[in-house]
């Protein structure tokens, strides 16, 4: 059975004082416990709220991103291991802004997924194509290739240990959500896709969550779509109410 999780992405959102605050305020409200809820904090935060969240089994920590090497000379940047150390637990990898604004190529995000399950961070690993490929009927290749190119190097071991997220490039921040039409049937099409490379099982146990302007208004729907697993939550996890709600939403 595949876990229903719900990850909040704050993004480069919140001082210390505030996101402290935000997760107690989110930790205090009453939110399903069978759903995993992941709070993907700036650098800054991740200690606290990672010992904040210790003893709760529904709840998790997650980076933002990750540097692709185990230390060095790289100024600026924060390794996988550090990452662990804290306590966090899992990690996005390939949102589209690392892509696009950071130029994440294929190679590195492969690089940093590598880097994450070695030192034991589960990777929320994200796809999802641009609106020029979805008017153009592009958006099922597109996803194809980037589940291929990052991904399909790792044993079966190491792939059902992978949270996948579908944010589809237009939906971000955009206010404007995929379909649950639309979303089932990528979410259907990524999972028949893992079908055909790792197995019925591993496609069957895989969490794929869907992102892009998912609110307490639109979570419900979504939620209910056969494949869709969860969230990532981008604006709305900026509010505790907000998050629980959609949290509540399966
Ligand atoms: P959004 O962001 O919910 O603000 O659209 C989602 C994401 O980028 O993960």
């Amino acid at each position: 059975m595949r876990r229903k999780i719900v990850a909040g992405n704050w993004k480069m959102n919140k001082d210390l004082k505030q996101g402290l605050e935000l997760i107690d305020e989110i930790v205090n409200m009453n939110s399903a416990e069978d759903v995993l809820k992941i709070i993907a904090t700036p650098f800054i935060h991740i200690s606290l709220a990672a010992d904040k969240l210790k003893d709760k089994t529904d709840f998790a920590v997650a980076a933002q991103n990750c540097h692709q090497s185990n230390a060095g000379a790289y100024t600026g940047e924060v390794s996988a291991e550090m990452i662990r150390s804290t306590g966090a637990a899992y990690v996005i990898i390939g949102h589209s802004e690392r892509r696009s604004y950071f130029n994440e190529s294929t190679s590195v995000l492969t690089q940093k997924v590598n880097i994450a399950l070695g030192n034991d961070l589960t990777p929320i690993f994200c796809v999802g194509e641009s609106l020029d490929d979805r008017n153009s009927n592009q958006h099922l290749e597109v996803v194809r290739q980037q589940l291929k190119e990052a991904l399909y190097h790792l044993s079966p071991a190491d792939f059902s240990k992978l949270i996948i997220a579908y944010e589809p490039v237009w939906a971000i921040g955009t206010g404007v959500t995929a379909t649950s039409h639309q979303a089932q049937g990528m979410h259907n099409f990524i999972r028949s896709e893992i079908n055909k490379k790792y197995g019925k099982d591993i496609s069957e146990n895989t969490s794929i969550l869907y992102g892009g302007s998912c609110n307490a208004e639109n979570a419900r729907e979504l939620f209910s779509c056969l494949d869709v697993d969860g969230g990532l939550v981008g604006g709305a996890s900026l509010k505790a109410a907000d998050f629980v709600a959609i949290a509540n939403s399966f």
